[in-house]
């Protein structure tokens, strides 16, 4: 029949993202808010009609990549005009907030620029943007609450997913543009979150983890409309059917209260893994850093959490090279990672930020120096981490599999400590939480088998 409904095509939308988990989500928040305007999300930017860039500024590196990324796309946005197209450029996240106005300098031919706060302002903006010769700029921290103008209809995001519960960060540590950046902390009232979590959970996810940069100082209206906390809110989670598995991150050791270390416990949904950076683990570099924790602090506090749960597994962030960083500080972080055992840890040399108090404090570390204590401070952490890995072997675990292995006739998953794990199974597999025996214990994975595997051995 030649009487085919004309549809416009849709507009292809090309997003690539950097920096924390919480940007993961911006992504695709922002590609739910372009949908209504015909935009699809496309893997490849030399054919798209908008891309979006959502930034990190944590360190130098992240930022450089920026600009590296704008160079390349400057060509594809050339080569489209000359083919009498049109792209979009659209620059977001931590460093449009903390250099819009250098972006547009250095990169004029972005046509947008817009804050972590105010994505649900791009329909109007992309609006904008097409009609005018000139860029937009948009990087206000505004009053509402942006959570509040997203549409109804998200894209599902499978078997595990995201859920920001908390925004910004008042705790200011000397190293970090993440304040500045993110803004104001601002936490979620606990229904607007229940539901954001039944409405996932009605789209297949089965495991979600809560997210926030200060996650657990969550302080969102609770039921009755007064400030709750993460541990309620963890608790008022697990009622709901179906969700199988709580996570949070990123959690600030002074917030780790005694009701939300109890929940560790108490509710079995919530995942024996916790993200809780340490930074430092000498006092005076921790009082540098303003992080406002002693080492012991910390240790008590990871001492608290393996009495109420004793399979708890932690993983850290550690900065090497902080201004002020002696080669006995940074002993005295080798030790407490002794002493801590992380089963995963991320670690970073100092990068110095501009406009951040440690930016100017005396006593900057050589780079080399930094170099050297990167080095061993991740020899041990890779010791620590295979070390955890292998004592995994001969245990028999949930694990929730979440799509195909890396060879044919595998299903992967993911273990309650978050690992990878590799099974010889049925795709049928996919979707459910299934006990597994591990076999192996690798570097970054496991290995395991299904109990039948085992019986059909023996
Ligand atoms: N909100 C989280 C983490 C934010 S950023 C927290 O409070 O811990 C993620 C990690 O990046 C930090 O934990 C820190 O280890 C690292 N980081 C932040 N600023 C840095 C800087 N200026 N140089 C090097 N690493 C940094
Ligand atoms: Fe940055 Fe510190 Fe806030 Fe974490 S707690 S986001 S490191 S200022
Ligand atoms: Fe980076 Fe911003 Fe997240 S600086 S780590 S994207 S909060």
């Amino acid at each position: 029949m030649n009487d085919a409904p004309t549809t416009t095509p849709p507009k292809r939308l090309h997003v690539i993202t950097w920096g924390c988990q919480m940007n993961v989500y911006d992504s695709a928040r922002m590609a739910d808010v372009l949908a209504p305007l015909g935009y699809a999300p496309s893997p490849d930017a030399g054919d798209a009609d908008m891309v979006i860039l959502n930034t990190c500024h944590i360190r130098d590196r992240a930022t450089e990549k920026v600009f590296s990324e704008l160079g390349r796309l400057r060509l594809l946005k050339l080569a489209r005009e000359q083919a009498g197209g049109r792209m979009i450029l659209a620059v977001a996240g931590c460093v449009a907030q903390a250099e819009g106005e250098q972006i547009l300098a250095r990169a004029p031919f972005v046509d947008i620029v817009l804050g972590p706060q105010t994505y649900h302002g791009l329909p109007e903006m992309v609006a904008r943007a097409s009609r005018a010769a000139g860029a937009v700029i948009d990087t206000e921290f505004p009053t509402e609450d942006k959570f509040d103008h997203l549409p109804d209809a998200a894209a599902p995001q499978g078997l595990t997913a995201f859920l920001t519960i908390q925004e910004g960060c008042d705790k200011f540590c000397a190293f970090c543009v993440v304040p500045y950046t993110r803004g104001a902390e601002h936490s979620r009232p606990q229904a607007a979150v229940l539901a954001e979590a039944r409405r996932l959970v009605a789209q297949g996810s089965r495991e979600i983890t809560l997210l926030g940069q200060n996650v657990n100082a969550w302080h969102g209206a609770g039921a009755d409309g007064a400030p709750s906390s993460l541990g309620r809110l963890v608790r008022a989670l697990a009622e709901i059917p179906d969700l199988w598995r709580i996570r949070y991150m990123t959690s600030h050791p002074r917030d780790m209260d005694d009701d939300l270390i109890a929940a560790h416990g108490e509710v079995a949904r919530l995942m024996p893994f916790l993200h809780l950076p340490v930074q430092s683990g000498s006092d005076r570099v921790l009082a540098a850093m303003n992080r406002r924790h002693t080492a012991a602090d910390y240790l008590r506090i990871v001492e608290r959490l393996r009495a109420a749960r004793p399979d708890l597994a932690l993983s850290t962030d550690v900065i090497v090279g902080h201004p002020g960083e002696s080669r006995a500080d940074f002993a005295a972080t080798l030790a407490l990672v002794r002493q801590a055992g992380f089963a995963q840890a991320f670690s970073f040399k100092y990068s110095a930020r501009p406009g951040t108090p440690a930016a100017a404090a005396p006593g900057q570390v050589d780079e080399a120096e930094k170099d050297a204590r990167l080095q061993e401070l991740q020899a041990l952490l890779r010791e620590q981490q295979t070390a955890f890995n292998r004592s995994c072997v001969g245990l028999t675990v949930p694990v929730l599999f979440t799509g195909p292995g890396r060879h044919p006739g595998q299903v992967a998953g993911r273990s309650p400590w978050l690992h990878p794990v590799h099974v010889t199974g049925p795709a049928m597999l996919i979707g459910t939480e299934t006990p597994v025996k591990i076999v192996a214990g690798h570097t970054n994975s496991l290995t395991a088998t299904l109990p039948q595997q085992e019986r059909a051995c023996a």
